[in-house]
Protein backbone atom coordinates (compact mmCIF):
# COMPACT_ATOMS: atom_id res chain seq x y z
CA UNK A 1 0.00 0.00 0.00
CA UNK A 2 1.26 3.40 -0.99
CA UNK A 3 1.59 5.86 2.09
CA UNK A 4 -1.51 8.33 1.95
CA UNK A 5 -1.00 12.25 1.94
CA UNK A 6 -2.96 15.16 2.62
CA UNK A 7 -1.77 18.36 1.71
CA UNK A 8 -2.99 21.39 3.94
CA UNK A 9 -1.98 24.81 2.28
CA UNK A 10 -3.37 28.41 2.79
CA UNK A 11 -1.68 31.63 3.80
CA UNK A 12 -0.77 32.53 7.19
CA UNK A 13 -3.18 32.34 10.31
CA UNK A 14 -5.79 30.81 8.29
CA UNK A 15 -5.56 27.48 11.14
CA UNK A 16 -3.74 25.00 8.92
CA UNK A 17 -1.85 23.87 11.90
CA UNK A 18 -4.53 23.19 14.44
CA UNK A 19 -6.78 21.49 11.63
CA UNK A 20 -3.83 19.51 10.46
CA UNK A 21 -2.69 18.53 14.28
CA UNK A 22 -6.33 17.54 14.97
CA UNK A 23 -7.10 15.60 11.34
CA UNK A 24 -3.39 14.01 11.77
CA UNK A 25 -4.83 12.69 15.41
CA UNK A 26 -7.92 11.96 14.40
CA UNK A 27 -6.67 9.23 11.56
CA UNK A 28 -3.12 8.11 13.42
CA UNK A 29 -1.20 9.73 10.65
CA UNK A 30 1.56 12.20 10.97
CA UNK A 31 1.79 16.09 11.19
CA UNK A 32 4.23 17.90 9.33
CA UNK A 33 4.22 21.68 9.60
CA UNK A 34 6.39 22.86 6.38
CA UNK A 35 6.36 26.22 8.03
CA UNK A 36 8.04 25.69 10.63
CA UNK A 37 11.32 23.97 8.75
CA UNK A 38 11.26 27.39 6.80
CA UNK A 39 11.34 29.17 10.10
CA UNK A 40 13.99 26.87 11.53
CA UNK A 41 16.04 28.03 8.12
CA UNK A 42 15.01 31.55 8.84
CA UNK A 43 16.57 31.60 12.76
CA UNK A 44 19.61 30.33 11.28
CA UNK A 45 20.62 32.92 9.45
CA UNK A 46 19.56 35.26 11.69
CA UNK A 47 22.06 33.93 14.56
CA UNK A 48 24.37 33.98 11.26
CA UNK A 49 23.88 38.03 10.96
CA UNK A 50 23.09 37.06 6.92
CA UNK A 51 20.27 39.16 5.65
CA UNK A 52 17.23 37.18 5.12
CA UNK A 53 17.11 37.35 1.05
CA UNK A 54 21.50 37.48 0.86
CA UNK A 55 21.20 34.53 -1.42
CA UNK A 56 24.68 33.88 -2.29
CA UNK A 57 25.59 34.72 1.36
CA UNK A 58 22.27 31.61 2.35
CA UNK A 59 23.40 29.10 -0.37
CA UNK A 60 27.03 29.25 1.05
CA UNK A 61 25.87 28.56 4.53
CA UNK A 62 23.28 25.51 4.06
CA UNK A 63 25.45 22.73 3.81
CA UNK A 64 26.21 23.54 7.27
CA UNK A 65 22.94 23.50 8.88
CA UNK A 66 21.38 20.69 10.12
CA UNK A 67 18.16 20.66 10.78
CA UNK A 68 15.86 17.41 11.75
CA UNK A 69 12.38 16.64 13.34
CA UNK A 70 11.53 14.73 16.50
CA UNK A 71 8.23 13.35 17.64
CA UNK A 72 7.74 14.00 20.98
CA UNK A 73 7.18 10.47 22.58
CA UNK A 74 4.00 11.81 25.05
CA UNK A 75 2.65 14.48 23.08
CA UNK A 76 3.06 13.74 19.73
CA UNK A 77 4.06 17.50 18.23
CA UNK A 78 6.86 18.12 16.07
CA UNK A 79 9.92 19.89 17.78
CA UNK A 80 12.58 20.88 15.63
CA UNK A 81 16.35 20.68 15.84
CA UNK A 82 18.86 22.65 14.98
CA UNK A 83 22.06 20.60 15.67
CA UNK A 84 21.50 19.37 18.80
CA UNK A 85 18.97 22.19 20.02
CA UNK A 86 15.16 22.49 20.35
CA UNK A 87 14.67 25.29 18.83
CA UNK A 88 10.53 24.69 18.90
CA UNK A 89 9.91 27.87 20.98
CA UNK A 90 12.66 30.10 19.28
CA UNK A 91 11.64 29.56 15.87
CA UNK A 92 7.69 31.29 16.43
CA UNK A 93 8.98 34.67 17.99
CA UNK A 94 7.36 37.71 16.18
CA UNK A 95 11.07 38.49 14.25
CA UNK A 96 11.19 34.77 12.69
CA UNK A 97 8.15 34.91 10.70
CA UNK A 98 9.57 37.81 9.05
CA UNK A 99 12.85 35.80 8.46
CA UNK A 100 10.72 32.37 7.22
CA UNK A 101 8.95 33.89 4.59
CA UNK A 102 11.68 36.41 3.81
CA UNK A 103 14.06 33.40 3.14
CA UNK A 104 11.34 31.04 1.72
CA UNK A 105 11.38 33.18 -1.40
CA UNK A 106 14.90 32.18 -2.40
CA UNK A 107 15.05 29.77 -5.19
CA UNK A 108 18.32 27.71 -3.47
CA UNK A 109 15.92 27.28 0.05
CA UNK A 110 12.92 25.66 -1.39
CA UNK A 111 15.32 23.41 -3.02
CA UNK A 112 16.85 22.33 -0.37
CA UNK A 113 14.02 21.43 1.71
CA UNK A 114 12.19 19.84 -1.11
CA UNK A 115 13.39 16.08 -0.54
CA UNK A 116 13.53 16.77 3.67
CA UNK A 117 9.88 17.24 2.92
CA UNK A 118 9.18 14.38 0.70
CA UNK A 119 11.23 11.97 2.15
CA UNK A 120 8.92 12.78 5.24
CA UNK A 121 5.56 12.14 3.27
CA UNK A 122 6.70 9.03 1.70
CA UNK A 123 8.09 7.51 5.15
CA UNK A 124 4.33 7.47 5.96
CA UNK A 125 0.89 8.17 5.69
CA UNK A 126 0.95 12.16 6.45
CA UNK A 127 -0.99 15.63 7.63
CA UNK A 128 1.40 17.96 5.85
CA UNK A 129 0.85 21.89 5.75
CA UNK A 130 2.66 24.80 4.04
CA UNK A 131 2.28 26.94 1.51
CA UNK A 132 2.92 24.84 -1.66
CA UNK A 133 2.61 21.15 -0.73
CA UNK A 134 -0.38 20.36 -3.31
CA UNK A 135 1.31 21.87 -6.35
CA UNK A 136 4.55 21.28 -5.60
CA UNK A 137 5.61 19.23 -2.46
CA UNK A 138 3.24 16.73 -3.21
CA UNK A 139 1.35 17.33 -6.82
CA UNK A 140 -0.01 13.55 -6.18
CA UNK A 141 -1.50 13.92 -2.61
CA UNK A 142 -4.54 12.07 -2.34
CA UNK A 143 -6.31 15.12 -0.72
CA UNK A 144 -5.81 18.44 -1.28
CA UNK A 145 -7.32 20.82 0.72
CA UNK A 146 -6.71 25.42 0.64
CA UNK A 147 -7.62 26.80 3.77
CA UNK A 148 -7.90 29.99 4.11
CA UNK A 149 -9.97 32.71 6.00
CA UNK A 150 -10.27 36.64 5.57
CA UNK A 151 -7.57 38.67 6.35
CA UNK A 152 -9.17 39.97 9.19
CA UNK A 153 -10.49 37.04 11.37
CA UNK A 154 -7.01 35.71 10.60
CA UNK A 155 -5.76 38.39 12.24
CA UNK A 156 -8.10 38.85 14.84
CA UNK A 157 -6.94 35.22 15.92
CA UNK A 158 -3.58 35.74 15.61
CA UNK A 159 -3.93 38.91 17.95
CA UNK A 160 -6.33 36.82 20.30
CA UNK A 161 -3.36 34.17 20.57
CA UNK A 162 -0.51 36.99 20.81
CA UNK A 163 -2.55 38.30 23.52
CA UNK A 164 -3.04 35.22 25.73
CA UNK A 165 0.70 34.91 25.34
CA UNK A 166 0.99 38.35 27.02
CA UNK A 167 2.51 40.15 23.74
CA UNK A 168 2.14 43.97 23.40
CA UNK A 169 0.83 44.22 19.62
CA UNK A 170 -2.41 46.39 18.43
CA UNK A 171 -4.27 44.23 16.20
CA UNK A 172 -3.39 46.93 13.71
CA UNK A 173 0.07 46.10 13.52
CA UNK A 174 -1.00 41.65 13.21
CA UNK A 175 -3.30 43.10 10.33
CA UNK A 176 -0.90 44.56 8.62
CA UNK A 177 1.87 41.98 8.97
CA UNK A 178 -0.42 39.17 7.73
CA UNK A 179 -1.57 41.41 4.56
CA UNK A 180 2.70 41.85 4.47
CA UNK A 181 3.26 38.14 4.05
CA UNK A 182 0.37 37.39 2.32
CA UNK A 183 1.54 39.55 -0.38
CA UNK A 184 5.08 38.27 -0.36
CA UNK A 185 3.93 34.89 0.20
CA UNK A 186 1.51 35.03 -2.97
CA UNK A 187 3.97 37.14 -5.52
CA UNK A 188 7.15 35.37 -5.11
CA UNK A 189 8.53 33.73 -8.15
CA UNK A 190 9.10 30.40 -6.76
CA UNK A 191 6.27 28.18 -5.63
CA UNK A 192 4.51 31.27 -4.77
CA UNK A 193 0.83 30.02 -2.21
CA UNK A 194 -1.98 29.74 -4.65
CA UNK A 195 -4.62 27.40 -4.63
CA UNK A 196 -4.12 23.84 -6.39
CA UNK A 197 -6.55 22.95 -9.21
CA UNK A 198 -7.43 19.78 -7.83
CA UNK A 199 -7.59 21.30 -4.40
CA UNK A 200 -10.60 21.25 -2.23
CA UNK A 201 -11.42 25.23 -0.92
CA UNK A 202 -12.72 25.79 2.70
CA UNK A 203 -12.78 29.48 4.40
CA UNK A 204 -13.04 29.37 7.37
CA UNK A 205 -13.96 32.44 8.39
CA UNK A 206 -17.18 31.96 9.90
CA UNK A 207 -16.51 28.09 10.50
CA UNK A 208 -14.56 26.70 14.19
CA UNK A 209 -11.85 24.12 13.77
CA UNK A 210 -14.35 21.18 14.73
CA UNK A 211 -16.35 21.98 12.01
CA UNK A 212 -13.24 22.50 9.38
CA UNK A 213 -12.13 19.03 10.69
CA UNK A 214 -15.41 17.42 10.32
CA UNK A 215 -15.75 18.80 6.51
CA UNK A 216 -12.14 17.74 6.08
CA UNK A 217 -12.31 13.92 7.42
CA UNK A 218 -15.88 13.63 5.48
CA UNK A 219 -13.59 14.63 2.28
CA UNK A 220 -10.76 12.17 3.43
CA UNK A 221 -13.40 9.31 3.86
CA UNK A 222 -15.03 9.64 0.27
CA UNK A 223 -11.58 9.87 -1.26
CA UNK A 224 -10.22 6.82 0.42
CA UNK A 225 -13.78 4.82 -0.27
CA UNK A 226 -12.53 5.62 -4.05
CA UNK A 227 -9.71 4.59 -3.60
CA UNK A 228 -10.17 1.45 -2.36
CA UNK A 229 -13.05 0.19 -5.12
CA UNK A 230 -10.69 1.57 -7.53
CA UNK A 231 -7.62 -0.83 -6.19
CA UNK A 232 -10.75 -3.42 -6.12
CA UNK A 233 -11.47 -2.67 -10.04
CA UNK A 234 -7.85 -2.82 -10.90
CA UNK A 235 -7.13 -6.28 -8.91
CA UNK A 236 -10.28 -7.60 -10.79
CA UNK A 237 -9.26 -6.70 -14.41
CA UNK A 238 -6.15 -8.22 -13.69
CA UNK A 239 -7.61 -11.60 -12.51
O1 LIG B 1 3.18 28.51 8.24
P1 LIG B 1 4.16 29.52 8.84
O2 LIG B 1 3.56 30.87 9.02
O3 LIG B 1 4.82 28.98 10.07
O4 LIG B 1 5.31 29.67 7.71
C1 LIG B 1 6.37 30.59 7.84
C2 LIG B 1 6.78 31.09 6.46
O5 LIG B 1 7.35 30.01 5.71
C3 LIG B 1 5.64 31.67 5.61
O6 LIG B 1 5.69 33.07 5.55
C4 LIG B 1 5.88 31.12 4.22
C5 LIG B 1 6.93 30.07 4.35
N1 LIG B 1 6.50 28.75 3.92
C6 LIG B 1 6.65 28.44 2.60
O7 LIG B 1 7.06 29.28 1.81
N2 LIG B 1 6.33 27.19 2.15
C7 LIG B 1 5.85 26.27 2.98
N3 LIG B 1 5.55 25.05 2.52
C8 LIG B 1 5.67 26.58 4.36
C9 LIG B 1 5.99 27.85 4.80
Amino acid sequence: MQPISIAIDGPSAAGKSTLSRMLAKHLGFLYVDTGAIYRTVGLFVKRNHIGPKDEPAISALLDQIQIHLQYDETDGLQHMYLGEEDVSEAIREHIISQYASDVSTLPVVRRFLLSMQRNLAASGNVVMDGRDIGTVVLPNANVKIFLTASAEERARRRFEELKAKGAETSFETVLQDIRQRDHQDQTRATAPLKQAEDAILIDSTHLSAEECLEIIVSIVKSVQARQAEQEIQNGALQE
